[in-house]
């Protein structure tokens, strides 16, 4: 039994512990901080932890937890990580891992220094079917990955601390886009180095210093496209949408509004429907599994194998690190309208990755650049001479 020291006890800390303590777990969070004595108090009692506290250094440094989980707002994760780090506990931070890069990196290397084991909960990598989407992907089932567009949307955050910039370190793109790009990067390859950032963001409704609304592009060395697009001004519940685009084939996944369970009612569902609905009549879209569908029992699965097995989880802070990275970029983006270079002074991928782009030969002089069969019964192919660039077509 892993015994958990958790930070915050808001919206995450409460799937978080939900997932933890659900299905028989052998690991129990133990110790619970808060702010408020009141808040920490009624946590612990609702989940059965045998301890609360407002006292955080008190929290982190007792000898009844060995894991410490943050799940506090953004400008709390590198004060809480480097407490957890000289402690010399494991330690698991939730999205983003940083408000910016910078921040970021110290916390990876607090954490590499004091030799404990990291994991960055990025729970939408590890949603059921985005893991068996990667491993399709992995086993050549859409042969190289080209393009990657991953969509969180919904009507903006549930706590004031998101809507300011200085601590949640953006708007949108640092709440939302940091789970898309990440998603691309898995399908892309994280051996794959990202390049450049071309992003567009705006407030388009709500009167904030941030983004609402932002679309970005993030090119990798190898020529493959990783698209975010992120709203907090998006009605209708929350969008989580993932497509990956390959040389041999497509996936489009769907985690949130279609998963297969579509209510119809007339006189209102009493209370609650799914995380971010934006109504509670007409035709709903509750959710069988919530943090299931959003990952968290299989991503906990792999950090608490992992940590026994000495190992690194799938997600690491070195990947949190590269996400605030990609973030950074798009930021410099959206004020240049360039380009921007994604400044990574630590790399640990490949020095150098083939292209992802593709073309089939047709015979020893084409590449056939179609196939395709006519309405009619005919056969046509688009060919182009390799020496000429001459495009011409047969019908056959
Ligand atoms: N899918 C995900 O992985 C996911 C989803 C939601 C939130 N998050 C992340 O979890 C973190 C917390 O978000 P949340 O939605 O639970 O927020 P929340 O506002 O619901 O809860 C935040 C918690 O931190 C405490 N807190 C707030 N300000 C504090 C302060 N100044 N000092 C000490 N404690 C403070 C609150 O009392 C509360 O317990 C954020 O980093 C957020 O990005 C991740």
């Amino acid at each position: 039994m892993r015994r958990i020291c958790l930070l915050g006890t808001g919206l995450i800390g409460g799937f978080y512990t939900e997932s933890l303590h659900g299905q028989r777990s052998r690991d129990k969070v133990t110790v619970a901080y808060s702010r408020s004595a009141e808040r920490a108090q009624s946590f612990a009692s609702k989940w059965n932890i045998p301890r609360a506290t407002t006292n955080l250094q008190e929290a982190v440094e007792g000898s009844d937890s060995d894991v410490v989980i943050v799940a506090l707002p953004n400008h709390l994760h590198e004060e809480a990580v480097l407490a957890a780090a000289a402690a010399g506990k494991a330690v698991l931070c939730t999205k983003p891992l940083g408000r910016t890069a910078a921040e970021a990196l110290r916390m990876l290397e607090a954490c590499e220094q004091s030799g404990v084991f990291h994991g960055y909960l990025e729970d939408l990598c590890y949603t059921p079917k985005t893991l068996k989407a990667l491993s399709s992907v992995r086993e050549g089932t859409l042969g190289k990955v080209l393009w990657v567009r991953s969509r969180e949307c919904h009507s903006g955050p549930h706590s004031a601390w998101f809507w300011n910039v200085a601590e949640s370190g953006g708007g949108a793109i640092v709440d939302l886009g940091c789970h898309c790009i990440e998603i691309a990067r898995n399908f892309i390859g994280k051996d794959v180095k990202p390049v450049e950032v071309m992003c567009w963001g705006d407030t388009q409704v709500h009167p904030i210093e941030a983004e609402d609304h932002a679309i970005g592009l993030v090119k990798y060395e190898n020529g493959a496209i990783g698209q975010f697009e992120v709203s907090w001004a998006f009605r209708g519940g929350m969008d989580l949408r993932d497509e990956v685009c390959g040389t041999e084939g497509t996936i489009w996944l769907n985690h949130w509004l279609r998963t297969g369970f579509d209510m119809y009612t007339g006189v209102s569902q009493n209370g609650y429907v799914a995380e971010k609905a934006d109504g509670n009549t007409g035709w709903l879209f509750p959710v069988g599994d919530e943090a299931k569908a959003l990952g968290y029992p299989d991503m906990f699965a792999d950090m608490f194998a992992a940590l026994e097995g000495g190992t690194a989880p799938m997600e690491t802070f070195y990947d949190g690190y590269v996400v605030n990275a990609l973030i950074d970029a798009a930021y410099s983006s959206i004020r240049t309208k360039q380009w921007a270079p994604v400044n990574l002074p630590l790399w640990r991928g490949a020095a150098s990755s083939p292209e992802a782009k593709a073309s089939h030969d047709f015979d020893a002089e084409h590449q056939l650049l179609k196939q395709e069969l006519l309405p009619d019964g005919r056969s046509k192919v688009i060919l182009r001479h390799k020496q000429t660039g001459k495009i011409v077509q047969r019908v056959g």
